[in-house]
This record gives C-alpha cells, sequence and structure tokens, in this order.
C-alpha cells in the first residue's frame, strides 16, 4: 500500500467560521482550567517516590507476539533491533520478558531460577548485554502461587526475596501478573510486592497488573508506576475501541510517576490494518499509555516502524505535562478525544469509528482556546502544518477506523 494514496483518501476540508457561536457549547471543556488538574495534583502527595516513569515507559515486551516462546536469543537479537532500526533513539529502551521465563521450582533456598534451556546464560548475564547497550532490563511474576501460563511459580509469599533477586540481577522494570492467587484482594497482594521493591537499592518500574479489577487507579499510584487498566488487550479493532473506551474513565488519575495502563501494542501483529494500527498507537500515545511494542521488531515491515517510529506522536505520549487525553465528544461512532500538552498546546485526535458518511468537528472553545485567536495547526502523521492561523474551529474527512492527529497551538 502506498503512502500517497492513503494521504489522498484521507481529505482534510477546514471550515473557518468567524462567528464565535461555537455548536457544541454544550460538550465545552476547559483544559487549561479543569478540575481535573487539581485532583491530579493532589494525589501526588501520595506518589510512590521511586523516581522512575516520570513520563510513559516505553519499550518492548515479549507476550503479544511470542508469549511463551522466548529465550535469550530473542531477547539479545531484539535488543539489536530495538537499536538498529532507531527505536531506541527515539525512546523504546525497555526489553521485558514477560511470563515463562524461570524453572518450574525455586532453587533449595526458594530462589527464582531462570530456565536453563532457555536462559541458559542467565538474566544477570541477559541484564549487562542489554545495559551495555544503554537500555534496560524488565521482567515478570505473579501475585498469585503460580505466574498465568503455569509453568513457573508466582511471587506471593516470596515478595522480599524475589525483589532481592531481581535487584541482584539488574532488573529495572517488573510487571506483576494477578493469576492463581489466595483470593485475598489485589491491593494487599500488590502492595506487599511494591514494599520489597522500595527496600532494595535499585530502583524499579513496578507496572502492577491486576487487571482494573479493583479500581487500581483509585490506589495503585502508592503503590507503583503503572497499573492495568482492563483485560488483556487482543489484536482486533474491537479490543481497541473497548480497551480504549474503559481506559478513559480513569484519565484524570495519570500523571508523571503513575500511568493508567491499557496494555502492550498490537501494531505488526498483522490483526488489523494499517489505518487501525495507526488508530491504536494514536490513542494509546494521547491517553499517556506505556508504548510497549509486542510484535517482533527484527521483521517487522517498512508500515509497522512507520507507525511506531512517529517522533511526534511519540512526543506527545513523552510530554512533560504528563496529562493523559480524553474523549470528550462523541456522536455515533464520530470522536473527539484532546488533552493539553506543555508549552499550552492542544494535542487532538479526532477518530472515526463509524459507517456513517459525516465530518468530525472541532471547536477552538472546546478545548480550551480562544475562538478569536489564530491557531497553528500541526498534522503529526503528514509531518506537516495543514495551517498556521486557523480561527474557532477545525472539520476533518477522516477514512473509516482512521484518525486524525493535531497538535493546535495559539499564535
Ligand atoms: C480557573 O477556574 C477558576 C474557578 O472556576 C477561576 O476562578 C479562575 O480564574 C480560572 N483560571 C483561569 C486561568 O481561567
Ligand atoms: C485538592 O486539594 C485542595 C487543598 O487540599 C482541596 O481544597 C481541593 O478540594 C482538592 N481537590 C480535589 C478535587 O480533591
Ligand atoms: C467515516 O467512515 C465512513 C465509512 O465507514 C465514511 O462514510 C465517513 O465519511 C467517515 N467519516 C468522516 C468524518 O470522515
Amino acid at each position: 500500500m502506498s503512502w500517497g494514496s492513503i494521504s489522498l483518501s484521507v481529505l482534510v476540508i477546514f471550515v473557518v467560521l468567524c462567528s464565535a457561536k461555537i455548536a457544541h457549547a454544550h460538550a465545552s471543556m476547559n483544559l487549561r482550567n479543569s478540575s481535573d488538574i487539581d485532583t491530579h495534583q493532589n494525589y501526588t502527595q501520595f506518589l510512590l517516590t521511586n523516581g522512575v516513569a516520570r513520563t510513559p515507559p516505553m519499550g518492548w515486551n515479549s507476550w503479544n507476539h511470542f508469549q511463551c516462546n522466548i529465550d535469550e536469543w530473542t531477547v539479545k537479537n531484539t535488543a539489536d533491533a530495538l537499536i538498529s532500526t532507531g527505536l531506541a533513539a527515539l525512546g523504546y529502551k525497555y526489553i521485558n520478558i514477560d511470563d515463562c521465563w524461570a524453572e518450574g521450582k525455586r532453587d533449595w533456598r526458594g530462589n527464582l531460577r531462570e530456565k536453563s534451556s532457555t536462559f541458559p546464560s542467565g538474566i544477570k548475564s541477559l541484564a549487562d548485554y542489554v545495559h551495555a547497550k544503554g537500555l534496560k532490563l524488565g521482567i515478570y511474576s505473579d501475585a498469585g502461587y503460580k505466574t498465568c501460563s503455569k509453568t513457573m511459580p508466582g511471587s506471593l509469599g516470596h515478595e522480599d526475596i524475589d525483589a532481592r533477586t531481581f535487584a541482584e540481577w539488574g532488573i529495572d522494570y517488573l510487571k506483576y501478573d494477578n493469576c492463581y492467587h489466595d483470593g485475598s484482594k489485589p491491593l494487599d497482594r500488590f502492595a506487599r510486592m511494591s514494599y520489597a521493591l522500595q527496600k532494595v537499592a535499585r530502583p524499579i518500574l513496578y507496572a502492577i497488573c491486576e487487571w482494573g479489577e479493583e479500581n487500581p487507579a483509585k490506589w495503585a499510584s502508592q503503590y507503583g508506576n503503572a497499573w492495568r487498566t482492563t483485560t488483556d488487550i487482543k489484536d482486533i479493532w474491537e479490543s481497541i475501541t473497548s480497551i480504549a473506551d474503559e481506559n478513559n474513565i480513569w484519565g484524570r488519575y495519570a500523571g508523571p510517576g503513575r500511568w493508567n495502563d491499557p496494555d502492550m501494542l498490537e501494531v505488526g501483529n498483522g490483526g488489523m490494518s494499517l489505518e487501525e494500527y495507526q488508530s491504536h498507537f494514536s490513542i494509546w500515545a494521547i491517553m499517556k499509555a506505556p508504548l510497549l511494542i509486542g510484535c517482533d521488531i527484527r521483521s517487522a515491515s517498512r508500515e509497522t516502524l512507520w507507525i511506531l517510529g512517529n517522533k511526534e506522536v511519540i512526543d506527545v505520549n513523552q510530554d512533560p505535562l504528563g496529562v493523559q487525553a480524553r474523549k470528550i465528544r462523541s456522536k455515533a461512532g464520530l470522536e473527539v478525544w484532546a488533552g493539553p500538552l506543555s508549552s499550552r498546546r492542544v494535542v487532538i485526535v479526532l477518530w472515526n469509528r463509524s459507517k456513517y458518511r459525516a465530518p468530525i468537528s472541532v471547536g477552538w472553545r472546546e478545548v480550551g482556546l480562544s475562538p478569536s485567536n489564530p491557531v497553528s495547526v500541526r498534522d503529526l502523521w503528514a509531518h506537516s502544518f495543514i495551517s498556521k492561523g486557523i480561527r474557532s474551529r477545525l472539520t476533518a474527512h477522516v477514512a473509516p477506523h482512521a484518525c486524525k492527529m493535531y497538535i493546535l497551538t495559539s499564535i
């Protein structure tokens, strides 16, 4: 498929209205001065202060593509590929091993052991390899007796010893899952690993994965740096739209050091169209989700790298203000998502989930900009300014399941 035909098929029309009257005043939302930002500041006093994840974590995780078929060679080759594709330089730093990396039984002292058939050199040596390339290593465990694959022990009751093992190995990131537990509340089980990690000398990003069961946005920022808000993602359109909506509910709880996690990316795994993957990536970026690549980077197509490597979209995700954008309007599947960025900019995504013919329109007042001020509009997928001074509103036609992503700057 050629990029030219895609951009041609996405025709953008601007309607400049001189009238200050805004049709969607009922949905208006001042993003610069919303009470959400107060709430967001109030939560900082309870923050886990391990100093990591000031912007959403970026990297790769083995699960979505490899599931249990993971070994040290795949991990090393993936680290090499992150560098050679240029993705590492764009911020994808964490190489995260998911489930199935350990032997089924602990050693006689109670330590987890890496599986000798698939990780014969050991996790420590893998961490050294990854660190030597300027990358970071993540690992996986579970707040239960076994991990979800049932192939290895979980950390319930072994939190301290496992946290020490991870620190000794040089682990930088822990994804902590929720299978085969004792029926106690997630908060209790996930807090125990948080305390164990805080006791070790190494700062380890702690990603809580209790699947949104106990509304973790409300409590998990005291214990971890990110928390899953939903069940597992699938490489299909319906999964993307439903997870986006569920994650959206918790927008105001996100901020530097503490992020809602709608699960890892499926971009490049083959189940969706190019436009659908672009929408997936755009919405994950604007929601300040962790951007964890879930495909095989070693064989990623040019299209996949074009999406994952869009620096302008990544910059939105990594913006220092760290405010999660939210859906501000939805009618018949035509959606407007918006959020504030640093330097008084606003990012918007116009997303077409519909089957119907209708333009998507957004007024400046709805997103906290003065309708009488001219606004420069940058298209983050076309990499060009569509205008350097539009007043009042813009209207776009967006291909089915595609989106347009813009940064608006008052000038
Ligand atoms: C923000 O809202 C408060 C109360 O609604 C108002 O007093 C204040 O002037 C507003 N600030 C700005 C910058 O609009
Ligand atoms: C945030 O904290 C301030 C001062 O403690 C308080 O007045 C305000 O109501 C809080 N806002 C929210 C949304 O909880
Ligand atoms: C959204 O896609 C539908 C086809 O599914 C198309 O008819 C419609 O015009 C598109 N909407 C916008 C706003 O471009």
